[in-house]
């Protein structure tokens, strides 16, 4: 396989890349459900999660794969940076990895933050958590950790996605897996939250939420992203968004049997997924949550230069 130095995003891995780390998440499940949750893979190793957006999930995560792989795992939020003191992102970050960490996990709101640090750090691996609306890769091996388990694989499959398309970079980071791995990506989102040319990802493009349903193996919900949104006519109300594009019983049956529900969180019930959905048995939501501590696992030890074989 490819060495892996960074995590930047989906654009950067070829197949054969994310299935690997699809793969050694795989078989890192097992750990996350022992008693003892603990393996020494990271022993002697520093990671750093820096997060200058919220999370709850993602940042959960990467601190618990560390942790129970035995690394010393530092996190740090925008909140409680230097930043707040006018130090700027690039100061930050050669002041984190000039006290010699592994690797630097980094949650920015700015498109293309690892991208950009990487040239002033060359000794510190980065793992992009989510910039902006550009990309998400853990999150999408993720889903693709919780799409094995449910199907084997996704090739051939169609997973209708919907929801604010326009700034999601989870969406955005699908489309790629998708070419890469061969799975249909559907995207339902109202015009405004379309991104212009969306069809050179080479996906369909429905307005129409019912029109998407029929022959779905998967639906995949979005928030919508209003620290993102500009637009506030983006939709006329909640309501009648919920009443368009929030996914409901009824509709899940139009989806057919066999469909499965899935979501990035945090979820907003009532908007863009019905209670009676999120926590139906088609829902995979929870496990998409399990397998993303799973995948983190394999991604800090690929980047540590681990094959995962101590575990
Ligand atoms: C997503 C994110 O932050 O991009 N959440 C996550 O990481 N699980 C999606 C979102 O915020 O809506």
């Amino acid at each position: 396989m490819r060495p892996l130095k960074h995590l930047f995003g989906i654009a950067d891995l070829d197949r054969e890349q994310i299935e690997y780390l699809v793969n050694l998440g795989h078989s890192f499940i097992d750990i996350n459900r022992r008693s003892l949750k603990k393996a020494p893979t990271l022993r002697g190793k520093t990671i750093i999660n820096l997060f200058f957006e919220n999370s709850t999930r993602t940042r959960t995560s990467f601190e618990l794969a560390g942790k129970r792989l035995s690394g010393d795992v530092i996190n740090i939020s925008a909140s409680t940076s230097a930043t707040t003191k006018g130090e700027s992102l690039l100061d930050t970050a050669q002041t984190l990895a000039a006290m010699q960490p592994h690797v630097l996990v980094i949650r920015h709101s700015l498109a293309g933050t690892c991208e950009l640090l990487a040239d002033y750090l060359p000794h510190t691996a980065l793992v992009n958590a989510g910039d902006g609306a550009h990309e998400h890769p853990t999150q999408i091996l993720t889903d693709l950790l919780t799409l094995k388990q449910a199907w084997g694989s996704p090739e051939g499959k169609v997973i209708t996605i919907v929801g604010d398309i326009a700034h999601s970079r989870v969406a955005r980071s699908h489309l790629l897996a998708a070419k890469k791995l061969g799975y249909t990506m559907r995207v339902v989102a109202p015009k405004t939250l379309l991104p212009s040319k969306i069809e050179r990802y080479g996906c369909e493009v429905y307005n129409d939420f019912d029109a998407a349903l029929p022959g779905s193996d998967a639906v995949y919900l979005l928030r919508i992203q209003t620290e993102r949104l500009t637009d506030s006519c983006a939709f006329p109300s909640i309501r009648e968004y919920h009443e368009a594009y929030g996914l409901n019983a009824k509709r899940l049956r139009a989806a057919g049997p066999d469909c499965i529900v899935m979501h990035p969180g945090p979820m907003n019930r009532g908007v863009e997924i019905a209670t009676e959905v999120a926590d139906s048995a088609k829902s995979h939501i929870l496990s998409q949550v399990e397998h993303g501590v799973a995948v983190r696992m394999a991604v800090l030890t690929t980047l540590c230069g681990g094959t995962g074989e101590e575990a």
